[in-house]
């Protein structure tokens, strides 16, 4: 039996159909977002082969041969669409952007989630190349920008989100439907997403399914330490941090000694990201989720913390999502109406 066949999700609806579904050829409405260090292709391909979207990160990779190579790789584990997530972000050393847009516009992939700043170079030329472009942000005005610049679809983070939230601080219970009733595209909701009762939530308020991060991290098939998972399971909605919020680039982080640190160095009047850099760096949160150090460097988490109690498959947690909305909007909300 293939891969693709023993991990699907069995027991739940066959499909939950929405415009994203149809955009993207997926049974669920469900995205795994990038995620640096852990959209690697165990985790995209678990995501895939359950019937959601799974995503690489391509910074993940050291570079864009490999990740040609990760793309291989996870084509090797799934016979599903997955797509590849771009983070275009202020660096005083970028990356070789072009090199790995190239990349992925040479290995054949059709559908890209961009992030970041200023995504109109990429989506111009992912668009040439007929690859389907998710753009991810965190304003409504940035989503219709987006709109307006050609991408497919939107994913939109609200507040509750890990990784940055931007600086408007509006959950997802107004951004989303503020969103909803301006952008004409398809359109995720992503922050604060782990379990049917979140997926409902999303549809209902407008939106076309959901992106997560946190959740999909505390499975089976993400490449962490377990101790990482743990960490996920044992903090409640209160275990976060915002960091660099002083510094105007907001970032949602889990709470521990190390994002503590942060806060306060960045309280005092003139900080500067100098100040805390030696704490932040990238290196040291792959530490962190590798050796599982929790106290090594930084681990991106966002307030959905609160309703993670388990550690399943990808599979399982899949099926679980898609039956705990099924139920709700078979049998709890039209009960409702009298
Ligand atoms: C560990 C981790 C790393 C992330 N890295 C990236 C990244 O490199 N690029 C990106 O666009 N989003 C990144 N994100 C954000 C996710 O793709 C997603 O938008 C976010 O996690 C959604 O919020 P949630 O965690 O509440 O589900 C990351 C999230 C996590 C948890």
């Amino acid at each position: 039996m293939s891969a693709a066949v023993a991990n699907k999700v069995s027991g739940a609806a066959k499909h939950l159909k929405t415009r994203f579904t149809e955009l993207c050829g997926i049974d669920y409405p469900i995205v795994q977002g990038g995620m640096m260090w852990i959209g690697r292709a165990e985790l995209a391909a678990a995501v895939s082969n359950a019937g959601g979207l799974g995503i690489l990160t391509a910074l993940t990779q050291p570079t864009p041969d490999a990740l040609r190579k990760e793309i291989e790789r996870c084509r090797s584990m799934t016979n599903k669409p997955f797509g590849v997530n771009l983070t275009i972000l202020p660096s005083m050393t970028p990356p070789p952007y072009a090199e790995y847009r190239k990349a992925i516009i040479d290995s054949g992939i059709k559908i890209v989630e961009t992030a970041g700043h200023n995504p109109q170079e990429h989506v111009a030329d992912f668009k040439a190349n007929g690859i389907i472009v998710v753009h991810k942000c965190t304003a409504v005005r940035h989503a219709l920008s987006a709109e307006r610049m050609g991408v497919d679809a939107i994913s939109i983070d609200g507040f509750e989100c890990a990784g940055h939230p931007g600086e408007d601080d509006i959950g997802g219970l107004v951004l989303i439907p503020a969103a909803a009733d301006k952008v004409k595209i398809p359109m995720i909701a992503s922050g604060g997403f782990g379990d049917g009762r979140g997926l409902v939530a999303a549809l209902a308020l407008g939106a076309d399914g959901i992106n997560m991060g946190t959740r999909f991290c505390a499975t089976v098939e993400a490449p962490i330490h377990d101790r990482a998972k743990q960490l996920l399971v044992s903090n409640d909605e209160r275990g976060t941090n915002l960091i660099f919020r002083s510094l105007k680039n907001t970032a949602r982080v889990g709470k521990n000694s190390v994002s503590d640190k942060v806060v306060e160095l960045l309280k005092k009047p003139d900080a500067k990201f100098e100040d805390v850099a030696h704490l932040v760096k990238g290196a040291q949160g792959r530490v962190l989720l590798e050796n599982g150090d929790l106290d090594a460097g930084l681990i991106w988490a966002g307030q959905i913390q609160g309703l993670i109690r388990d550690i399943p498959t990808v599979a399982e947690l899949m099926e679980r999502i898609v039956t705990e909305a099924t139920d709700i909007i078979q049998k709890r909300l039209p009960g409702f109406v009298a």
